[in-house]
């Protein structure tokens, strides 16, 4: 028998998710409850997006204030959050200068109008494998089957390549505008690419003045056990872009440049009317200084090890992915039946990428104890 939300969703909201069957209502940290009271491990985050665990009481204070004092005015006018938070992202990542927007994907719309804008009708290279999200541009720069084709036509001047290094090398040319790739791809069940590859990319945008921007919507925000994934590959984009746990919880993104893309963009060719807005602002310079905290990273490297080792000996799993608190295990049985014991069975919250791809994206607060906790609840869940 169907709940009442599951009647109310039937009848009312178009059915772009398969939903699983559970209703939260209360979070704290790492914890979650349903509408009975049980308690659940949040192993996915919303995915990557309340990093910080739930309610993280600076996010939540810094919202609380602003609300209360400044919601929106839009983008007419100054207000501080929005202009500090430019800077700190500025100088915490590639010293250029900032865009705000609403989501991943219109983040990456603004990093695509930029690189065209900077060089003329130019293509963009991006990478089999890659998601950057639902939108047209983002979507016609995700090359995939099955989210592309019902959609059709898409936005032209889009090259999808293999990721590796000749095979990048080959497509970027004097037509390139920009090589856009996720230093780790997420949605298509966490691929690190090689460092051989995105070197090769950076040197193809050098030889042909190419933009080389990192989707770091997923990996960004201390995900990976550094603030930006890029910061340990050896390589440094020209821009990055940045969302989900950006704001704490609250919807943002944002493109960074870096300084020799950071003029190119001027009054009128690009704007939303929410974006940056204080409230939101607020939330983000929170979750930025509780994010770069170095005690933090240290717990993503180091809880991230651990779950990572535990993942390796338990049942069923075949290979372990990913950096940090970003990571995936290959099953040799099915990851949505896992996902649904875990969930029903153990209140472990996880999801599936693939058929047989298990991924956890964990609060970057996770303690050993719960890092033990999962690994102790997921055993049954893969067992079946
Ligand atoms: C790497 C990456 N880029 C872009 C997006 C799109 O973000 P949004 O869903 O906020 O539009 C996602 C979402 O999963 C993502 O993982």
């Amino acid at each position: 028998m169907l709940s009442e939300l599951q009647a109310l969703e039937r009848e009312n909201v178009i059915g772009t998710y398969a939903r699983n069957p559970v209703e939260f209502v209360r979070g704290e940290g790492a914890r979650l409850w349903d509408e009975d009271g049980n308690e659940y491990l949040d192993l996915l985050c919303g995915i990557s997006v309340t990093n910080l665990g739930h309610c993280h009481p600076e996010v939540v204070a810094a919202v609380r204030e602003q609300a209360g004092t400044l919601m929106h005015v839009g983008n007419l006018f100054y207000t501080e959050p929005a202009m500090r938070l430019a800077a700190r992202l500025s100088e915490s990542s590639l010293g250029g200068k900032v865009f705000f927007c609403n989501s991943g994907a219109e983040a990456v719309e603004a990093a695509l109008k930029l690189a065209r804008k900077a060089r003329a009708g130019g293509d963009v290279v991006v990478i089999h494998g890659a998601f950057h999200g639902r939108t047209y541009g983002a979507l016609s720069a995700t090359p995939q089957e099955s989210k592309q084709a019902p959609f059709a036509p898409l936005v032209p001047g889009f090259r999808a390549c293999e990721p590796r290094a000749d095979a990048i090398a080959a497509a970027v040319d004097a037509n390139t505008a920009a090589v856009l790739l996720e230093p780790i791809q997420g949605e298509t069940g966490v691929h690190v690419l090689c460092e051989d590859v995105l070197a090769a990319a950076r040197a193809a945008c050098d030889e042909h003045g190419a933009a080389l921007v990192f989707d770091e919507i997923q990996t960004g925000m201390g995900r990976t056990g550094t603030l930006w994934a890029y910061e340990q590959t050896g390589v440094v984009p020209d821009a990055i872009t940045v969302a989900k746990a950006l704001a704490g919880g609250l919807p943002m993104g944002a493109l960074v440049t870096g300084p020799r893309l950071a003029d190119v963009l001027a009054a009128g060719d690009h704007g939303s009317t929410f974006a940056g807005s204080p409230t939101v602002a607020r939330a983000a310079l929170a979750a930025l200084a509780a994010t770069s905290a170095p005690a933090l990273l240290e717990n993503v490297r180091r809880r991230g090890a651990e779950l990572a080792e535990g993942l390796a000996g338990l049942p069923h799993v075949l290979e372990v992915r990913g950096r940090g608190l970003m990571l995936a295990c290959e099953l040799d049985v099915s990851a949505p039946e896992v996902v649904r014991r875990a969930l029903l069975g153990e209140r472990l919250v996880t999801n599936a990428t693939g058929p047989t791809t298990l991924r956890l994206l964990p609060p970057l607060t996770i303690d050993g104890a719960q890092v033990q906790s999962a690994l102790e609840r997921l055993a049954p869940a893969l067992e079946g």
